[in-house]
């Protein structure tokens, strides 16, 4: 009895949470960003709590709790950019890194603007918790300063010099590759050259562009709130979309959390068609997605030609997300269609490869159900990711830049036909099955504990009180150097004196005998 009610006071003490009010900020046009907030948010309303969500996406059928602030008006001028994306491939990691901080500002300061925003920004609401998209949009952390509620960051990617610093977490350039770079953790000198070039340049833009422009659009829209870097640092918890079955083991704070994965579910029944079709395939089937992001329809023409001769020699059957009605030229083995449910298709038995953009939902959901992949990468951590893949031996990559009918065709045929891509995909998704809960339950747990402990300070490292030169131990270094520097001149000079004066003795007795 004692037992039980001990418990009872444990299990309450644990859970006094009634709808605590939470507010989402997830408003980039990235529709698999959104995905990873989205899968978050509704579970949080489901288990009771008040959720805002700030976002492009809003619901089309509500749900209990869920609340939309709608920014879909940003969706009518990122179609022009998914188009133009395939022709911007070529540009350097550092500009690439330069333009993503800009583009993310500008696009920062137009949200702001909006009618929806500003009507937002005006309402009394209040919110005991705000969780923030990570990626280069910090104004928004104002929600945290108006409404004293601590901040959770959830990055879309995986450890990178955005999470790591905002929370005092160690990130060594040796074995942590930037994600505009296609390293692995085991990098060769010129590769941990450039990824430490990269880690700097990444810091200054931080520091001399994003943050202070950045600062003004929080200013504005927050008046006076302090200096943007105040809130940057104050961050409660992050979570990020990793794990060891798909990346390298990093050191973690213990308030960054990995829950990569977090937006797989139980696979659901497909439309009957597919079911049909994948059900049919006897040697098994290929399934082609360029992710939600891009859309292959905005691929020119001649690669188009390549995918589909490529297709068409292979005895499988191959699934293609296609946004339109029909694709000119479709060989027999090939199905087309506009939207399908990536994972319930990944999770089909007679599924044996999947050519990827390699965006990490992706790659996570490929590793997940243990399919195969040929990653074709184009921008971003897409190259990244799939050099991870390829490391862990699950698939191989060829450049969206690269492709040609022969080198296509030969790497499909590799990855499907030699068995060890499909072993150790099954043994990767067996490592990331392998856990004491789901991804999704632990981001709820967490998120409820930074509530439940007002903001979790206790979590916070102490590296975040010092100076950039201290943390660096340069002051140290520099202290032992000066006294190492100091304590050789000073024998140098004991011992000249010492010689010196011996040689002058020597001279001066020779001196005298003359
Ligand atoms: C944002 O980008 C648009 C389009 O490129 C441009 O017209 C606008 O001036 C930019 N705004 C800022 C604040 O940089
Ligand atoms: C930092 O976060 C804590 C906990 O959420 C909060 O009490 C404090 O006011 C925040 N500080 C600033 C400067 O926003």
């Amino acid at each position: 009895m004692k037992f039980v009610l001990i418990s009872a006071a444990f299990i309450y003490f644990l859970n006094p949470l009634e709808g605590v009010r939470i507010l989402g900020v997830f408003p980039g046009a990235t529709h698999s960003h959104f995905i990873l907030g989205h899968t978050l948010m509704k579970e949080l309303a489901s288990r009771g709590h008040e959720v805002t969500v700030i976002s492009a996406f809003p619901q089309k059928t509500p749900i209990k709790n869920y609340k939309d602030v709608d920014l879909s008006e940003i969706l009518e001028e990122s179609d022009e950019m998914k188009a133009a994306i395939f022709d911007i491939l070529d540009l350097n990691p550092f500009t690439g890194a330069f333009m993503l901080n800009w583009w993310m500002t500008n696009a920062t300061f137009e949200i702001f603007k909006m009618d929806n925003m500003q009507k937002f920004l005006k309402s009394d609401q209040k919110f005991d918790l705000v969780i923030i998209e990570e990626f280069m949009i910090y104004p928004f952390m104002g929600f945290c300063h108006r409404y004293n509620a601590p901040c959770i960051t959830f990055s879309a990617t995986g450890l990178s010099w955005m999470t790591s610093n905002q929370l005092g977490n160690p990130l060594s350039p040796a074995y942590i590759p930037n994600f505009f770079l296609p390293y692995t953790s085991n990098m060769n000198f010129f590769q941990r050259l450039s990824s430490s070039f990269m880690y700097v340049f990444c810091e200054l833009i931080m520091h001399f562009y994003t943050l202070p422009q950045q600062n003004k659009i929080l200013q504005e829209h927050f008046p006076g709130a302090p200096h943007i870097t105040e809130l940057y640092y104050n961050v409660s918890l992050t979570m990020i979309n990793s794990h060891v079955s798909t990346h390298s083991p990093v050191p973690l704070v213990p308030n960054m959390i990995d829950v990569g994965g977090l937006q797989i579910k139980p696979p659901k029944k497909l439309p009957k068609d597919i079911q049909e079709f994948l059900d049919n395939a006897k040697d098994g089937a290929v399934f082609f997605s360029m992710g939600s992001n891009l859309r292959s329809i905005d691929m020119p023409s001649e690669k188009r030609d390549m995918f589909l001769k490529t297709f068409g020699k292979l005895k499988q059957k191959v699934l293609w997300k296609w946004e339109d009605e029909t694709l000119p030229g479709k060989p027999s083995n090939v199905k087309i269609s506009k939207w399908l449910p990536q994972t319930d298709v990944l999770a089909h038995p007679n599924i044996k490869l999947f050519i990827t953009h390699g965006g990490l939902l992706s790659t996570t959901e490929a590793v997940y159900h243990g399919v195969p992949v040929v990653g074709i990468p184009l921008y971003g951590d897409q190259q990244m990711n799939l050099v991870n893949a390829e490391n862990n031996g699950i698939g191989q990559s060829l450049p969206f830049t690269e492709v040609t009918e022969e080198k296509l065709t030969n790497v499909v045929q590799t990855v499907l036909t030699n068995t060890k891509y499909a072993e150790a995909a099954k043994k990767r998704s067996n490592i990331m099955q392998d856990q004491p809960m789901t991804p999704l339950e632990r981001a709820v747990f967490w998120v409820e504990y930074v509530h439940r402990h007002k903001g979790a300070p206790h979590l916070r490292s102490a590296a975040l009180n010092l100076a950039w030169y201290q943390y660096l131990l340069l002051d140290v270094t520099a202290f032992v150097l000066t006294v190492l520097v100091a304590t050789i001149l000073a024998l140098r000079y004991l011992f000249k004196k010492i010689c010196c004066n011996k040689k002058k003795s020597v001279v001066s007795k020779h001196k005298k005998r003359n």
